[in-house]
């Protein structure tokens, strides 16, 4: 029947428009500072919608696009160079989890995407990122290329200005770790507050 059709497509939105507000609320409880993890099992957020192609630049502004990393799986971080304390904190967990994973990591292909592709040009994010590790690919494009891949993501960003300098902001954005299965598709969120050997552990469990 038709309108029972109809019934269920719309039942199929609402969960979905459910989900995502979840995910929104989930991920400005994280902005507030609650220390809350991203707790939501995958299936409510609906993972088939996280993710996504992207063409970005690499810091010897070369582009690297979610086709160069098939085979790997990918570790995707979301943040800006000028972040005063969560960014390089959860830079250097990802450093040290790579460690802690050993061989492993040769199959794990950390990113680090800027979401203030203003400031962050392929240099400064490529420094950067490989300041934490070799391993660690620091990302930037032009802001379509950013606003892209953010909303691909689900990011979160709220730019907060602090004078009237154009430089003067801080952007306020999502912490979330995700892991990327080597398909392209996504695997999994990685709580980003999460020790180092809790991160690894975490990672590892999803590498087959
Ligand atoms: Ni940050």
């Amino acid at each position: 029947m038709p309108i029972t059709n109809s019934r269920k497509a719309h039942r199929a939105r609402e969960r979905e428009r459910r989900a995502l507000a979840i995910v929104t609320a989930g991920l400005a409880m994280l902005l507030l500072g609650s220390g809350a993890l991203w707790l939501l099992p995958a299936p409510l957020v609906g993972a088939s919608s996280i993710g996504g192609p992207f063409e970005l630049t690499g810091g010897d502004g070369k582009p690297v696009t979610d086709r160069d990393l098939r085979g790997k799986y990918v570790l995707i971080y979301f943040g800006y160079t000028f972040c005063p304390d969560v960014c390089p904190i959860t830079l250097q967990r990802v450093a040290d989890a790579l460690k802690a994973l050993g061989a492993k990591s040769a199959e794990l292909q950390p990113l680090f995407i800027t979401v203030d592709p203003q400031r962050d040009t392929p240099q400064v994010v490529g420094q950067y990122a490989a300041a934490f590790s070799p391993r660690l690919i620091g990302l930037t494009g032009t802001s379509d290329q950013i606003s892209r891949v953010e909303r691909e993501f689900h990011v979160y960003t709220a730019i907060r200005r602090s004078g009237v300098g154009r430089d003067d902001y801080s952007v306020d954005h999502s912490s979330v770790l995700y892991l990327m299965g080597p398909d392209g598709r996504f695997l999994a969120p990685i709580p980003a507050d999460e020790p180092a050997l809790q991160m690894a552990g975490d990672i590892a469990r999803h590498m087959t």
